[in-house]
C-alpha cells in the first residue's frame, strides 16, 4: 500500500508481549510443557478460560514459525501459564520446542483465545481425546472438577501407555472424585485405532450434555459419527492445524475519512464509534485504534473474531471458521471483514 491510497500505513508494530519460561516438563519421549510467568500487569490481557490457545512464535529456522498451542493449565487452579507440545513427524515448530526449549528462554505471546470452553459448568461433559488433543481435555476438566457440578467421562486414545500425556494426573484425579470422574483409555498398539463403531459402543449409556472432542482429523471424525445428534447435546471440536501467517505483525492503518465507511462496534459493553477504511478488516481497524478486541490467528481460521453484523455488508476472503448457517445468521470473522456498503454495525 503507498501514500496516495484512501488509507496509509502509519508503522508496523508487534502484537502480543514476551513471556518467560518458568518451568519445563518433560511428560513423554516427544511432549514437553512449557509453563509461563504472566507478570502482574498483564495479568488481565492473559486471563484465560479452560479450553483456550495461545499463540507463540518458534524462533525456527530463518524466520520462525508463529504455532498455537492450547492452555493445559486451567485458571485458578495452576500458577503458571502452560502449554503441551507434541512432536509432529517432520514438524518444524514442534521439533524445535521439544529439542530446545529451556527455563528463562523468552516467547513473543498472543493472548489466549478461542471458544472450545465450557458456557455451563452444570451440564455432563463427555471429553474425547486422541494424541496431543488431550492438552485442552485436560484444562476443561481440571476446571469442572473444581468449578462445575455435573459428571465427567474422558476417552483417551494414545500410541501406548508411554505415549499417553498426564496419565497420572487423570488416574489421581479419577481417585480424587469417583463419584463424578470415569477416564477410558484405549492404545493403538494394542487395540488398534478407535473408529466411529467402537467409539459408539465406548460411549453408549453415558450421560452427556456437552462433548469436547481433540484429536488428529480421521479421530474426530469417527468421534463426530459417534455421538449422535440430538438437540439437547452439543458437540464441540478443536482442531489443531499450523498458521501459515504472521499474526504477531500489525500494519496500523491511518483512516482517510473521504472513503471510510461508518461502524458502530459493540464489544464488552462498550461502543465504539469507527471510521472503516474499506481496505482494511474489522480486526486490524480496532488493534490500531488499541482496542481489546477478540483474534488469534487473524488468517480466518480458529473463529476467536466471530461477530454479528447486524446492519450495512461485508466482504470476506476467508470463511474457513464459520458454518454455512452462521453465514446465513449474519456471522462475520472480524479479521476478514472489509466493509462493502455501511453505515455498519457489528456486535461482538
Ligand atoms: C487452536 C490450536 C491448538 C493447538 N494445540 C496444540 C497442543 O496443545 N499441542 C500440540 O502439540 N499441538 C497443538 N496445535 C498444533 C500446533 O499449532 C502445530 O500445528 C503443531 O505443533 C505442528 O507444527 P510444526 O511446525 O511442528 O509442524 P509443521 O511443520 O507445520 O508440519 C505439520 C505436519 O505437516 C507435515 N508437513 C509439513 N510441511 C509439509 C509439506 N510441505 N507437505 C506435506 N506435509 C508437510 C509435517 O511433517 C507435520 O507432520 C494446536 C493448533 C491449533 C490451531
Ligand atoms: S482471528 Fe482467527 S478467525 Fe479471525
Amino acid at each position: 500500500m503507498n501514500a496516495t491510497a484512501s488509507s496509509t500505513i502509519r508503522r508496523t508494530r508487534q502484537l502480543g508481549a514476551e513471556l518467560r519460561v518458568a518451568k519445563v516438563v518433560r511428560e513423554t519421549d516427544d511432549t514437553v510443557s512449557l509453563c509461563f510467568d504472566v507478570p502482574r500487569e498483564l495479568a488481565d490481557e492473559f486471563a484465560y478460560k479452560a479450553g483456550q490457545f495461545i499463540t507463540i512464535r518458534v524462533p525456527a529456522g530463518d524466520t520462525g514459525y508463529a504455532r498455537s498451542y492450547s492452555l493445559s493449565s486451567a485458571p485458578g487452579i495452576d500458577d503458571l501459564l502452560t502449554i503441551t507440545i507434541k512432536r509432529a513427524a517432520g514438524g518444524r515448530a514442534s521439533g524445535w520446542l521439544v529439542e530446545n526449549a529451556q527455563i528463562g528462554m523468552t516467547f513473543r505471546v498472543l493472548p489466549p483465545s478461542g471458544v472450545f470452553t465450557v458456557s455451563d459448568d452444570a451440564r455432563d461433559l463427555l471429553l474425547i481425546a486422541a494424541g496431543s488433543g488431550v492438552t485442552p481435555v485436560f484444562s476443561i476438566l481440571k476446571s469442572a472438577l473444581q468449578s462445575g457440578s455435573g459428571r465427567v467421562t474422558v476417552v483417551t486414545s494414545h500410541r501406548t501407555p508411554a505415549d499417553a500425556i498426564f496419565l497420572t494426573e487423570l488416574s489421581e484425579l479419577q481417585a480424587a472424585h469417583p463419584g463424578r470422574l470415569t477416564v477410558i483409555s484405549r492404545y493403538t498398539a494394542t487395540d488398534g485405532r478407535l473408529t466411529a463403531e467402537q467409539l459408539a459402543l465406548l460411549t453408549e449409556g453415558i450421560n452427556w450434555q456437552d462433548a469436547f472432542i481433540c484429536g488428529p482429523e480421521k479421530f474426530m471424525s469417527a468421534a463426530r459419527i459417534a455421538l449422535r445428534a440430538d438437540p439437547s447435546r452439543r458437540v464441540h471440536l478443536e482442531e489443531f492445524t499450523s498458521l501459515e501467517g504472521d499474526p504477531f505483525e500489525l500494519e496500523e492503518v491511518v483512516t482517510d475519512s473521504a472513503t471510510a465507511m461508518p461502524a458502530q462496534v459493540h464489544l464488552d459493553g462498550q461502543t465504539h464509534d469507527i471510521d472503516w477504511p474499506p481496505e482494511s478488516t474489522l480486526v486490524d481497524v480496532l488493534l490500531s485504534r488499541g482496542v481489546r478486541v477478540p483474534y488469534s490467528c487473524r488468517e480466518g481460521d480458529c473463529g476467536s473474531c466471530i461477530s454479528k453484523l447486524t446492519q450495512g455488508r461485508v466482504e470476506m476472503a476467508c470463511t474457513d471458521a464459520l458454518e454455512e448457517e452462521d453465514i446465513e445468521d449474519g456471522y462475520i470473522l472480524a479479521c476478514q471483514a472489509r466493509p462493502l456498503g455501511g453505515p455498519l454495525r457489528v456486535d461482538f
